[in-house]
């Protein structure tokens, strides 16, 4: 391995060995505002992903000590139940209406669109976690359909070609921010 190679991963590493402290930090401060009931795990599980944006291992090893129960008791309440994730969410959301009007006029022909682009399924996040990719009932404005929602803001007539124009856009200003914070 190449010195700059060793350092980078020396980097990661630290970095990893931080962002675990602070997500055990978060979690024991949220922990601190509940009892042991066995009752709060949901509540508990819900707060720590407000605050975290997901529930890494170390979070539930918390809460697993903090109720007294096994850690798999844990984890099999947070894969039973769609709204816990349990990897890091991506910098941008992509929502693709699929309601009927956006059906009707192709919503999954843009679906399968974002999903060979970004190379994921609906329910996950690119690798360089910039992206996540998921549907959406009607989000009320059928008349620009098919609508994907990007980042909160609804955006219409979204067919293949604006999708590849949607992530130029990004990949713009993420050029951008790089040359702002290089110079
Ligand atoms: S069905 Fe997509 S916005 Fe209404």
């Amino acid at each position: 391995m190449t010195p700059r190679a060793k350092a980078k991963t020396q980097n990661n590493k630290a970095d990893s060995a931080e962002e675990e402290a602070r997500n055990r930090q978060e979690t024991l401060k949220v922990l601190q505002r509940f009892g042991r009931k066995q009752g709060n795990l949901i509540p508990i599980l819900q707060k720590v992903q407000s605050r975290l944006g997901y529930l890494p291992r170390e979070a539930m090893v918390e809460i697993a000590n903090h109720l007294g129960i096994p850690e798999i008791d844990v984890y099999g309440v947070v894969t039973f139940y769609n709204q816990f994730r349990l990897n890091p969410p991506g910098k941008h959301l992509i929502r693709v209406c699929l309601g009927t009007a956006c059906h009707m006029k192709g919503g999954y022909i843009t679906l399968d669109a974002w999903k060979r682009r970004l190379g994921i399924n609906q329910g996950e996040t690119t690798p360089d976690r910039e992206f996540d990719l998921d549907t959406v009932a009607c989000v009320g404005c059928c008349t620009m359909a098919p609508v994907t929602v990007v980042d909160n803001q609804p955006e219409g007539k979204v067919e293949p070609t604006k999708v590849d124009g949607i992530l130029l856009a990004f990949e713009l200003e993420r050029g951008a921010k790089g040359q702002e914070a290089a110079q």
